[in-house]
């Protein structure tokens, strides 16, 4: 059984991007990395780093549903999303999110960051700004864009690593004592 498995599912590659980080950066050799798919196991590893990204509010259904089937085990959360960066806002993904592991597992926490959308997403932002009680709001949403376009970044990617092996350690910590 592997000790750590990274399992994520990316749309357009920025969860993806902290993945492939996380893996280059967890110090320990039992370990392996895979894109979720239908046959993605969930019972060969003992402590699952899960990255997900974000969906309306929380993370996929097939994040979701990779979740429920975790058992008995060390369960670690990362995402992206396209708004930010909010501590609150971030916090309210992690408890949609967190509520699909079972509870014989171990939750070990959650690493959130900004990710870059579509530039469609920008266009139909900038379609907004011609009507005046939208403008206000559009002009909010284009500056949340362009911000989320350099993100994940090599920070994020940094914080990321540094979060994973924070919670492992006192996972660690605590399974000793
Ligand atoms: C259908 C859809 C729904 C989304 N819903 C949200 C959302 O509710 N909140 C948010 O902050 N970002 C939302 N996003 C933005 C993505 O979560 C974000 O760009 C993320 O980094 C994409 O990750 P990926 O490149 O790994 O697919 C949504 C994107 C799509 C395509």
């Amino acid at each position: 059984m592997l000790k750590y498995k990274i399992v994520y599912s990316s749309r357009t590659g920025n969860t993806g991007f902290l993945a492939t980080a996380i893996y280059q950066g967890l110090l320990e050799r039992s370990k392996d990395i895979e894109e979720l798919t239908g046959n993605t196991r969930w019972d060969d590893a003992q402590t699952y780093i899960v990255g997900f990204w974000t969906d309306r509010g929380s993370c996929s259904s097939d994040t979701k549903e990779f979740l429920q089937k975790l058992s008995g085990k060390n369960v670690l959360l990362f995402g992206t999303c396209g708004f930010g960066p909010d501590q609150e806002y971030y916090h309210k993904i992690e408890e949609q999110v967190k509520q699909f592991i079972p509870a014989d597992c171990r939750y070990l926490g959650c690493f959130i960051c900004q990710g870059k959308m579509p530039m469609t997403v920008r266009e139909k932002y900038q379609l907004m700004l011609a009507d005046k009680k939208k403008k206000s709001l559009a002009e909010k949403m284009i500056h949340n864009f362009d911000r989320a376009l350099l993100h994940p970044n090599q920070k994020d990617c940094v914080n990321a690593v540094s979060f994973v092996r924070q919670s492992v350690g006192h996972m660690l910590a605590s399974t000793l004592v």
